[in-house]
């Protein structure tokens, strides 16, 4: 696993400088499935592109699930799981905020999480029971807070899709909180659950490259989500997701607010 881990780490890094470098040159934008807020750039294209290529050179055994669907899965006993650009429109707007994803997994299990914020050059490793690594240095446990100094990470649109699915009203959320955000970015801000900076994040609509390599972080260092315990569905897609940095306000929020 050793060889594994140190191998993705270069191989993040490098994608990562693509990336920088492709920001300053003019790049194609498209609309996914003629959606508005889903779009995918000729530079997510690339660097999946690059991410499977070298990965299958490395290790031919094993297969790909990927967002951008450059491969298809085959279902082996090891699975990587790719998001090549999380916070595409973040990437396409700010051009900050946005990460490259990569899990392994094996039979459903994580056995290793990668999520690189490019632009902040913070590179977050969880190995599967041996905790997890910010630009090689060791991360201690969350400290767990109280609802009322929680920073909840959750944008409109979820706050909307879940009052009309009548699944949740979030709208009286800020008086028991301490105050809320919303980045644009599913594995950044699940990672950053694990560093501390925020407290619970919620989206209605999220696929298992979104949260594959962030749950495995968020876990090791005792953060709770809506799948902990289970092996993951490599099928599932458009899912409520739900992190917190702990099992008391995750309950709390669900108790207060959800049906
Ligand atoms: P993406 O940039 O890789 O698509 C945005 O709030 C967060 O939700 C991002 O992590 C984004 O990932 C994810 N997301 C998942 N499905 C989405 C969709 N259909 N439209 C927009 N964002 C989506
Ligand atoms: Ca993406």
């Amino acid at each position: 696993m050793l060889k594994r881990k140190q191998f993705i780490e270069k191989l993040v890094i490098e994608a990562g400088e693509l990336i920088r470098e492709r920001l300053h040159e003019d790049m194609s934008i498209e609309k996914k499935g003629g959606k508005r807020s889903d779009l995918v750039t000729s530079v997510d294209y690339e660097v999946e592109r690059l991410l499977v290529e070298k990965l299958s050179q490395q290790f031919p055994e094993d297969s790909f699930l990927t967002e951008e669907k450059t491969v298809d899965l085959i279902e082996s006993e090891n699975v990587w799981i790719i998001d090549p650009i999380d916070g595409t429109m973040n990437f396409i707007y700010d051009q900050r905020d946005f990460a490259i994803s990569v899990a392994l997994y094996s039979k459903g299990k994580a056995k290793l999480g990668f999520v690189y914020d490019v632009m902040a050059n913070e590179l977050i490793v969880a190995q599967k029971g041996l905790g997890v690594t910010l630009n090689d240095k060791p991360l201690e446990q969350i400290l767990p807070v109280v609802l009322k100094q929680s920073i909840v990470d959750v944008s409109l649109k979820t706050i909307r899709n879940l009052k009309i699915k009548e699944i949740a009203d979030l709208y009286d959320l800020t008086p028991e909180i301490l105050t809320n955000r919303n980045m644009g970015s599913a594995a950044i801000r699940i990672v950053h659950i694990a560093l501390n900076r925020v407290h619970a994040y919620i989206n209605d609509n999220l696929s298992i490259w979104d949260i594959a390599a962030a749950i495995l972080i968020l876990e090791e260092l005792g953060g709770t989500h809506n799948f902990k315990g289970q092996d993951l569905d490599y099928n599932s897609e458009g899912f409520f997701f739900m992190a917190a940095n702990n099992q008391k306000i995750y309950d709390e929020i669900k108790t207060l607010f959800f049906k």
